[in-house]
Parts: C-alpha cells; structure tokens; sequence
C-alpha cells in the first residue's frame, strides 16, 4: 500500500521539548529533552520511526540570532541527536524554525523587519554548513500562516502582536524571503555536495463549501483558500506571486475603508532571489477541516477577516476531541491531497504533522486517538493507491506530550504520555502509539515482502 522508502515518522519542535538549562533567562523545562533525549530516542525506536522530525532552537546555537557568537553546547547537543538517530537507522527531518525568534531579533522588529530575511539566511547556512553532511530533509520556517496570522494578526501566538490589517501580511512576505533566501543558498552552495532537499511546511485545512451547489459559498471557499494554503503555496508552487483574488480583496477593502497607503499586501522585488520554485517537495500539516460561507468582518477598522470576507463552519457530524478548533475529520486528508496534486503541479508530499489531542481526564488507554490514526493512515494509502498523490512519508505529532503554545500542558497531542508532575518526567507509551508502532511494522514489512 505503502511506497517501499516510505518514511514513517513522528515531529516535535525544540521549544515545545527541549526545556532550558539553569541559568538561561527561561525557567521552563517542557519534556527536558535537553537532558533526556536518550528518552526520547528510546520512544523513536519503541514506535520503529524511520524518520524523526525535530526543530533546531535558532537561540540555543546562536543567543543573539547571528553567527557571531555560536554556542557550542548547542551545536554538540544537535550532532548528538543526529548522530544517535543516524546510528539507530532514523532520518532526522530538521526544521529550522519551529516559532522560537531569539529575542535580539525580537527587539530588533522580529518578523517585521525587512533585515530578517538574511538573517535567516545566515543560520540556515550555519546550519546547512554544520549539519548538512547527516541530514537531508530540511524544512525553512514551519507555518509562516500561524506566526503571521495568530502572531502578529490576533496576538495568540508569539510575539502576541494584535495589529491587524498590515503586519500579517508583511510578516508572511518576509518569511517568504527568507525562506526563498534559504532554499536558494541550500541550491547553489550545499545541494551537490549534500544532496538534500528543502521545503517550507504549509498548515492547511480542508476546506468545502457550506452548501455544495451555492455560487457565494463556493466563491468564499476560494477565497479563503487563497488567504490560508496560498496565501503560502501559490508563489512557492505556482507563479511567484501571491494569489491574484488574495491581492485584489485586500485592495478592494483598503480602498472601500479610504485607506490609501499602498497596497497591504507587499511584493516581491525583482532584485531578490525568486520565490517560484524554491521547494523540493510540499510539507504539508494537516489537522482539520472546515465548511466555509460569507462572512462578516471587523467594520471600520482594517483587518484579515474583511479582507477574506469568509467565515469558517463545522460540520455537525464532525466529533470535536481535545481541542475545540480540532473536528476529526481523516477523510478530508484524502481530499486536502488530491487538491494539492491538482493545484501544485503533482508535488512529492510529506506530511510534516497530523495528530489530534486529548485534554483531561487523561487516558493511556485513549482507543478514540487509535482509531484517528487508523483511519488517517488508511485515508492516505487511498490519496496514493486510488488518486495517484505523490505522499512520500507521514509524520504524527507528536512524538511526545508537550508544551502546546498558549494551550501550556493542558492539551497533549503525544504518542506517548509524558508525567509533567515526576521530576523524571516520565514517558508511557499511549495505546495510540502500540496502534502506530503496529501499523509501521505492519507496512514495513509489506514492503520488504515486495522486495
Ligand atoms: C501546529 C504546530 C505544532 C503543534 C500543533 C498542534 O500548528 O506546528 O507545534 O503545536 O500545531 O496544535
């Protein structure tokens, strides 16, 4: 059902795991992974992984953000894991950027600033140039949506920014650049050599009409297609410019609210490395999906959700688990695929996340979150076996419960339970994971048969 080099694997991010060492400005431990890493790798290996995804803290090898000072502790701690995971048989996939700015760069405009762009470009190449000899799949930024739009749009997420209206839409482009900057450099200095590939992972859900045969619905489908997957996937994949219906309801509003200041959606400058292109597979993470229909905006007052003009509804036959934004929908996985392979010109996909969450009453036990995952496996055997998508590999989140952003532990999307209140932060495989571990084996060994 399953390609033979499938990767089967599972994800984390540095701040959400690894913890800080005493001393540091930060006092949280998370999974401490920083010092219980043999941990985890034991859990990598209970599941049978071929594949780990984890994310480097740009802070922890570089404390002011530039390769000025580069910390050394940091730099042994990642050839460590990369090491041990290369000598258990696992491809490390490395995500540079998982949400974690240094906080030099914060104050320096973060995001916002035009100067991040090479920045940015400076640890990649740092990165590529110090890990590039073991790892070869590379993920830039992961989810430029959710750190413009929930960062700097609705103040949820780091920085927790609400200036709505314009520093979205700057911040998405300069994470643009920057991914292109990377993935240029990647290309012309490492890739011979290394031989790796480089992508951004895209956050998408599944999105349909309300009502299948109704003109507005459909039109606001579209529209808030362009605002999510393309606002980040159209230059990427398809022109090299933001979608052209993304632009004009965005100018449309500026000027019905007399805003006159040019457009809020910057551009791209001719004398800047391309962004078309600049991906050598599509990452995609998929959690959910969603009906869509007209909606209403903010008013007077500029923002994202005018400019969309859509809004977001569930299915009542959906069932809500753990988080009330995530509806279990795996089918929707199958379509958000085919609609990728149609739209992007038939990428190689990896699913970089998917997983759903529970909140308590904790269950180790937990047979709903088995099923999902099932189910989800099942959904994309189908997207490759009966629609023809390039799907490369399937990474769950997460490997581990974890510090889950302004949720903090309440809500644990691990495959194996982690007891935040045991000084040994003790992990326990959930049934979930026996059910994935299972599946792995399972189809693992259908491909060595078809060897
Ligand atoms: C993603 C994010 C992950 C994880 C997950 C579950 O947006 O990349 O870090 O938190 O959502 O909410």
């Amino acid at each position: 059902m399953f390609p033979r080099d499938f990767a089967w694997g599972a994800g984390t991010a540095a701040y959400q795991i690894e913890g800080r060492v005493f001393g540091e400005q930060n006092g949280d431990v998370a999974c401490n992974s920083y010092e219980l890493w043999e941990k985890d790798l034991e859990c990598i290996q209970q599941l049978g992984l071929t594949h780990y995804r984890l994310s480097l803290s740009w802070a922890r090898l570089l404390p002011d953000g530039t390769t000025r000072r580069v910390n050394q502790k940091g730099v042994q701690y990642y050839n460590k894991v990369i090491d041990d995971l290369l000598a258990c048989n696992v491809s490390p996939m490395v995500t540079l950027y998982h949400f974690d700015l240094p906080q030099a760069l914060q104050d320096q405009g973060g995001w916002k600033s035009p100067d991040i762009a090479t920045l940015f470009d400076s640890y990649a190449k740092f990165c590529f140039r110090t890990f590039g000899d073991r790892v070869k799949l590379w993920i830039t930024i992961n989810e430029p949506y959710v750190c413009a739009k929930l960062g700097h749009e609705d103040g949820i997420h780091a920085p927790g920014l609400k200036e709505p209206g314009i520093a979205a839409y700057l911040v998405g482009h300069n994470m643009l650049r920057a991914h292109a900057m990377a993935w240029h450099s990647y290309n012309s200095i490492y890739r011979t050599e290394q031989k790796g590939a480089v992508s951004l992972a895209i956050n998408s859900d599944w999105l349909e009409p309300l009502h299948a045969g109704c003109t507005e619905d459909i039109a606001a489908t579209y529209r808030h297609f362009a605002f999510t997957l393309g606002w980040f996937a159209w230059p990427v994949f398809v022109t090299g410019d933001y979608p052209e219906i993304m632009r004009s309801a965005i100018n449309a509003q500026s000027k019905k609210l007399g805003y006159n200041g040019s457009s809020r959606l910057p551009s791209f400058s001719k004398d800047e490395p391309s962004i078309l292109g600049t991906a050598d597979f599509f990452a995609l993470n998929y959690y959910t999906s969603r009906k869509v229909k007209p909606g209403e905006g903010c008013g007077k007052i500029l923002c994202m959700k005018s400019d969309r003009h859509t809004e977001e509804v569930l299915d009542p036959s959906w069932p809500i688990c753990g988080v009330s934004w995530l509806a279990v929908v795996p089918h929707g996985l199958r379509k958000l695929l085919k609609y990728i392979k149609d739209t992007f010109n038939h990428p190689a996909v990896y699913i970089t996340e998917n997983g759903f969450s529970q909140v308590g009453p904790l269950q180790i036990e937990d047979a709903q979150r088995s099923e999902f995952y099932k189910d989800t496996i099942l959904e994309v055997a189908k997207a490759i076996q009966e629609d023809g998508v390039n799907v490369r590999g399937y990474f769950a989140w997460s490997l581990l419960d974890n510090f889950e952003w302004a949720d903090g532990f309440s809500v644990r999307f691990g495959l194996f339970h982690v007891d935040f209140a045991d000084a040994k932060l003790s992990r326990t495989i959930y049934q979930s994971g026996r059910e994935y571990a299972k599946m792995i084996s399972k189809y693992k060994c259908g491909q060595e048969e078809k060897r």
